[in-house]
């Protein structure tokens, strides 16, 4: 069976929307109230398109730099100026929310005597304070990061990292992540995947599918004790 538990990190532990939406709940902007959805979809989107460019063209920066650089245009793109905004927005982006089930996905897998660790595109300093903040570290045996290759997911080199850390075959790591890409390319290089479809999206048409697809981090538990 399995030996170790990888989690990705953004939009899977911790959520990705928090920050905009936590600021729009402010009212400290106004003007944030009815964009913030846009904004932090936006936002995502391009700090994603800037990972996958920036591994393809060989020019790697920190993920830390990828998350400023997209807010920057998404700020741009939506005619925001408000350097008290961008600063607020990036101060709530370093301490994201977890979600409800990020937890108990967690415990569950303290209760059936595994490692869990995160794998994700945060440098490691992002990942130390994020995973402090959230409250999550106790129930985390490690927070492996790409800076250690310099390269972003979907490079096999990334979840080649889960294997070096745990002297474990690709087989005997479940990974879980809600980004469908993420699952398909971690699969791909033989982990055992369960793709958490939080949007309720199409499956990704990537050369692999998941092997558990459900709807919250909630199947994690369900899956280690059936
Ligand atoms: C991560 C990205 C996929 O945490 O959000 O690796």
């Amino acid at each position: 069976m399995y030996k170790v538990v990888l989690f990705d990190a953004y939009g899977t532990l911790l959520d990705v929307d928090a920050a905009a939406a936590n600021l729009a709940a402010t009212n400290r902007f106004p003007e944030l109230a009815k964009l913030w959805p846009e904004l932090a979809a936006l936002w995502r989107s391009r700090q994603l398109n800037y990972t996958w460019l920036r591994s393809l063209s060989h020019r790697y920066a920190p993920f830390w730099q990828l998350t400023c650089d997209a807010l920057d245009y998404a700020m741009e793109a939506f005619d925001l100026e408000d350097q008290d905004m961008r600063t607020a927005l990036l101060d709530l982006y370093r301490e994201l929310d977890a979600y409800q089930d990020a937890r108990p996905a967690l415990d569950a897998v303290y209760e059936a005597g595994l490692p869990a660790a995160v794998l994700s595109n945060g440098n490691q300093q992002m990942l130390n304070h994020a995973f402090a903040a959230a409250g999550l570290t106790d129930r985390l045996d490690s927070l492996l990061s790409v800076e250690d290759v310099g390269v972003f997911k979907p490079d096999p080199r990334v979840y080649q990292l889960g294997c070096d850390r745990y002297q474990v075959r690709a087989e005997e790591i479940l990974f879980v992540s809600s980004n469908g890409w993420d699952a398909a390319a971690a699969g791909l290089f033989g982990f055992k995947t369960i793709w958490a479809n939080r949007a309720g999206m199409p499956v990704e048409r990537l050369p692999e599918y998941p092997d558990f697809i459900a709807p919250s981090l909630d199947f994690v538990a369900e899956h280690l004790s059936s």
